[in-house]
């Protein structure tokens, strides 16, 4: 891909909030959202779509309303670098807690700035100090000691210091330099993405270069399609959006993945062409792989994998029968790999389970349970195992003898 740097443009900052359960990241983030984002707009509806932005001196900052630090990290994982600056929420009366350094290590690992907001100051016991130093043993050390990481001391309940905040993240998407270039075809990343029952796929992406159009044909990981809406965090129809925008969209032939990358094509037909064949080359990936586990390949998989765990889902007609599948496959025991029951409830074997089972690598048993026509198809293309059984001993032995390499 070939810069023209006279068409770069300076562009928002993307931020995610990282920090410890009840630290106070959706408070902040709800803050924002009702103070920044509908500002001069009363009665305007502010309707979810996991990305906002919020505007500070007629700036605007890009802020993701998802993640959980495992979502960041899987995003990353998938290519999706959408994070310029991480803002870690520390609660001055609790302190730098387990989650907080995994934050930290989320953040490091990201190579994303990482600004302090010490939360909750208006709270009695509150100590942004000890925090301060606490967060000196992860190299997170204040200018006043000085080291060069910015230290923000915030009320999110009661909006204290938030616009201190936003400038320090201006102040440092300004040492970043942002830029990117409008004048190319938009491409950036999904942040989420869910099947509406009116609208088919709907989906936030985040625009991270060039200018996504109406009508533009477009790529999303294995799925296409044309821009057929879309629509800011205020709900309101957009005709284009520029880098560091994010928009909620219709118009693609199925749901695409969060951290999937979007790409916009020269027509529809290269688009659907480009969708298809990545669809066809994951299938395949997944095939030559072998990540698919069956009770046929179990064996060679566990050795391969040097797995401690087979996971299981487990469906059954009556609670019963869920109960003594789950209990005696949790026994067992083939040279120290155990079953891991993921998933054990009552009643037919439905799309959830099979999108688990792909998720988790799961093998599905049944016990008189069928699974409905959709997850059928659906275990199929996912190529997951399926096994149905009426005798809860024909189960168990099975999967022992998958595990030890003696399936008949
Ligand atoms: P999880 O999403 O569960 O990880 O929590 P969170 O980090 O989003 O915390 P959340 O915003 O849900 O806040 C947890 C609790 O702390 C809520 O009861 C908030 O009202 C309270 N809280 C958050 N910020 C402040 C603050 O600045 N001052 C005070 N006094 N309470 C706060
Ligand atoms: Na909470
Ligand atoms: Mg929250």
């Amino acid at each position: 891909e070939t810069v023209n740097e006279d068409a770069l443009e300076p562009r928002a900052p993307v931020v995610t909030i990282m920090g410890h359960v009840d630290h106070g990241k959706t408070t902040l983030l709800d803050y924002l959202r009702k103070t920044n984002v509908t500002e001069g707009e009363a009665g305007g509806i502010t309707q979810h779509i996991g990305a906002y932005q919020a505007r500070l001196d007629g700036r605007l900052i890009t802020f993701l309303d998802t993640p959980g630090h495992a979502a960041f990290s899987e995003m990353r994982a998938r290519g999706a670098n959408v994070t310029d600056i991480t803002v870690l929420v520390v609660a001055a009366d609790d302190g730098v807690q387990p989650q907080t350094i995994e934050a930290i290590n989320h953040a490091k690992a990201a190579g994303t700035p990482v600004i302090v907001a010490v939360n909750k100051i208006d709270k009695e016991g509150a100590n942004p100090d000890q925090v301060m130093n606490q967060l000196m043993a992860y190299d997170l050390v204040p200018e006043e000691y000085g080291g060069s990481t910015i230290f923000v001391k915030i009320s999110a309940k009661q909006g204290q210091n938030i616009d201190q905040l936003l400038e320090m993240i201006l102040l440092e998407a300004d040492v970043l330099e942002l830029k990117a270039d409008p004048t190319q075809p938009g491409r950036g990343s999904v942040i989420e993405a869910r099947l509406d029952k009116g609208r088919g796929p709907v989906s936030t992406v985040l625009v991270q270069q060039g200018t996504l159009h109406i009508g533009d044909p477009v790529v999303v990981g294995n799925t296409y399609g044309r821009i057929r809406t879309m629509q800011n965090e205020k709900g309101e129809d957009l005709k284009e959006a520029k880098p560091a925008t994010p928009v909620q969209i219709t118009g693609l032939n199925a749901v695409p993945s969060a951290g999937d990358r979007f790409v916009v094509m020269a027509d529809e037909k290269s688009a659907r062409a480009a969708g298809e064949e990545r669809e066809k080359r994951a299938r395949e990936e997944v095939r030559n792989a072998g990540s698919v586990v069956t009770l046929d390949t179990l064996f060679n998989t566990m050795a391969e994998k040097a797995m401690k765990t087979v996971p299981v889902i487990v469906k059954a007609d009556v609670q019963g029968s869920v109960e003594a599948l789950a209990g005696a496959l949790k026994k067992i025991e083939v040279e120290g790999v155990k079953v891991d029951v993921v998933h054990a409830a009552v009643g037919a074997i439905n799309e959830s389970d099979v999108s688990l089972a792909g998720a988790s690598g799961a093998i599905i048993i049944g016990f008189n349970v069928r699974p409905t026509p959709f997850a059928k198809n659906q275990a199929q293309t996912d190529k997951i195992d399926m096994r149905f059984y009426n005798v809860i001993y024909d189960a168990i032995d099975d999967v022992t003898d998958a595990m030890k390499g003696q399936l008949e």
